[in-house]
């Protein structure tokens, strides 16, 4: 049998190697190695081919809201794939599968926000939320409107627009990024803020800086060439980090007063993850546009949408000519009805309430107990299912280790290899389970951690 199984494992490694090529990834140095197969999922838990159990403590990509194995969210895709597995909604059609979504959507949303249009990924959910601030502008008669702002750190995908509104800069040079018509400005990161030469300003003071930066940018540009904002109310994959209360307040205001439109990642921090439905609820942001994708389906279906603000629907809506965008599978019926039941179960399970009430605030405080001296760790950060352990050299100061991300990937492995996923980025730790996590799982989750911290502190000779 475990003959058997290191045969398949081995099988499928050397076909993979042949034949697949993975996103972000080095295939020479993935192939040398090869590549971890899982083969099932359950609640939290993933199996990979040769049997062993893994805790998924990062919900696949921050996206499997309702943990794995959902036999509703099964049965839903079922019932479609036999009704009606395919039609689209050119030509003046649509079907109740997507009709039913989108008004289901329209009532979880943030106050307004009473239409969306569909696509198949958070990226195409951006570039399709860039192109209708574009035609916005034009409608408006300011077709000088037309940079996009964004910030160091955001992730926001990999389309052209999408990777050029992104700000980790190592995604730009392979593709001769970003399009001109982009720009930056810093990330509320107070973890960070000592280095990028901040001084030793409080959070909120921080929170406060940054936000003015923001419009220190915008009068550079000139407001009148300003089309939009683009940020996720929490950056994920760049680190996850958490604005001070100070920063979003002041970043609406100053958007209200260029006329900026502001445009909310919420691909990440949506459905249910920061204790509200949507993050903009946590952080009291008013967004013209929203982009969500990843929990809007739990990751079971390939899904996304963009919904629109009272501002941009009334003009997108009664523009009177043909809006020409669109994709072949926007609103799928199989994907949309997968994400009509994963929206009925969050709701059935009380899920969002769960993470603001129960499990969020569990772990957070178990992390907290559990790394708030540790001599490695800088900083436990985190609001509902979202959580970072910063890794540092020196416990008490705000300072990296000179050699980025080596610290965490050594931690990340030990993870892997006593059964936890766990990402690093730099050399922060993250966590987002899924919103099912049980009280018991998420003690595995910082045990596992803990254990795989406390390993490579030793490693490093820091216990
Ligand atoms: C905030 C945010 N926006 C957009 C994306 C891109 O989504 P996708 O990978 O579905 O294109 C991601 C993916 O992680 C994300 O975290």
């Amino acid at each position: 049998m475990v003959a058997e199984t290191h045969n398949l494992t081995k099988h499928w490694q050397a076909l993979d190697a042949a034949h697949h090529v993975h996103p972000f990834t080095d295939t020479a140095a993935l192939n040398a190695e090869g590549v971890r197969v899982i083969t099932k999922a359950d609640g939290v838990y993933l199996w990979d081919s040769n049997g062993n159990k893994i805790i998924d403590g990062m919900s696949g990509l921050w996206c499997v809201q309702v943990g794995y194995g959902n036999s509703e969210l099964a049965e839903a895709g079922c019932e479609a794939l036999s009704v009606l597995p395919y039609y689209n909604h050119f030509f003046k059609t649509s079907n109740p599968y997507t009709i039913e979504l989108a008004a289901k959507l329209a009532t979880l949303l943030p106050d307004g926000h009473t239409h969306v249009l569909f696509a198949n990924s958070g990226s195409e959910a951006n570039d399709t939320a860039l192109k209708l601030i574009r035609y916005y502008w034009n409608l408006k008669g300011r077709p000088e409107k037309k940079i996009h702002l964004s910030r160091e750190l955001a992730y926001h995908g990999v389309t052209f627009a999408a990777a050029s509104l992104s700000g980790l800069t190592p995604m730009h040079p392979q593709w001769d990024l970003p399009l001109p018509g982009f720009a930056k400005v810093p990330a509320p990161y107070w973890f960070g803020a000592e280095a990028a030469g901040y001084g030793d300003a409080t959070p909120e003071e921080f929170g406060l800086l940054v936000a003015h930066k923001l419009e220190d940018k915008i009068l550079e540009l000139g407001p009148d060439n300003v089309a939009s904002f683009s940020a996720e109310p929490v950056q994920g994959a760049g680190g996850l980090i958490f604005p001070p209360h100070s920063y979003w307040p002041e970043v609406q205001r100053i958007c209200a007063k260029y006329d900026v439109l502001l445009h909310a990642d919420e691909v990440i921090t949506g459905f249910g993850r920061t204790g509200e439905w949507f993050g903009c609820q946590t952080y009291a942001i008013e967004p013209d546009i929203i982009s969500m994708a990843k929990g809007l389906s739990s990751g079971y279906q390939p899904i996304s949408a963009v919904s629109l603000g009272p501002r941009m629907a009334d003009t997108l809506l009664n523009a009177n000519e043909e809006m020409v965008h669109g994709y072949t599978y926007s609103g799928h019926p199989v994907a949309c009805a997968v994400a009509l039941r994963n929206l009925e179960v969050i709701e059935r399970l009380g899920l969002v309430a769960r993470v603001k009430n129960s499990i969020g605030p569990y772990l957070q405080q178990r992390l907290r107990e559990a790394f708030q001296e540790h001599a490695l760790v800088g900083e436990v950060r985190g609001e509902g299912l979202l959580a970072a352990i910063e890794l540092v050299p020196h416990k008490g100061v705000r300072e990296f280790f000179p050699e980025v991300g080596q610290v965490g990937t050594h931690c990340r492995n030990y993870c892997f290899s006593s059964g936890l996923i766990s990402r690093a980025i730099r050399d922060t730790m993250v966590l987002a389970p899924p919103l099912t996590a049980t009280e018991s799982e998420v003690e595995e989750i910082v045990m596992k951690l803990k254990s795989a911290i406390d390993r490579t502190a030793h490693d490093f000779g820091r216990i």
